[in-house]
């Protein structure tokens, strides 16, 4: 688990999110917003669990762009097993097929069903995840962590990693500096 302290490597890393984001626009959606079954099932679930956390404004903000967001299943992940396949959905807030489209940062969510286990991934940006529901998350360097309402989950560049959801819906954004 990381801490979002000065100078810690998930405050370096979402300080960079946060700084290009903020100083350069992106462009218009390419993408128009699209649902999934599994978004309609539990997306209003797992944000109704957010609006009684402590990051309750950030759930809020999440809450009002989803009908916007265009979400998708994982790339390749039609042969997965059908458990995960059908228990998660992925959507970019800033980035390829986001709301803004752009290129240099990825600001996404992700929703899982209870009991769904996401695949094993990597990939070369470092990537901090921000949790709005309970859940776990692995890298190659830590085992299985839930970092609560105050902590945050650090990837450093090509770690592989995963997460869960447990007997609740899961729900998290991801920043990653591309
Ligand atoms: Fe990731």
């Amino acid at each position: 688990m990381a801490d979002a302290a000065p100078g810690s490597a998930a405050a370096q890393a979402a300080g960079l999110v946060f700084d290009r984001a903020g100083s350069v626009a992106g462009e218009p959606a390419t993408e128009t917003p699209r649902s999934l079954p599994v978004c309609r099932q539990w997306l209003g679930p797992a944000l109704a669990m957010g609006a009684s956390i402590r990051r309750a404004a950030v759930a809020e903000a999440v809450a009002e762009i989803a009908p916007g967001l265009h979400w998708m299943h994982r790339a390749g992940s039609e042969t997965a097993a059908p458990t995960f396949r059908n228990g998660h959905a992925n959507a970019l807030i800033l980035g390829p097929r986001g709301i803004e489209t752009r290129d240099d940062v990825w600001i996404g969510v992700t929703l899982m069903a209870p009991g769904t286990t996401y695949v094993d991934h990597d990939h070369p940006p470092e990537e901090v995840y921000l949790s709005l529901t309970p859940g776990e998350w692995w890298n190659a360097g830590m085992d299985w962590t839930d970092p609560g309402m105050t902590g945050l989950i650090y990837n450093p560049p090509g770690i592989r990693h995963a997460m869960r959801a447990g007997a609740t819906p899961f729900l998290a954004l991801w920043f990653l500096p591309v």
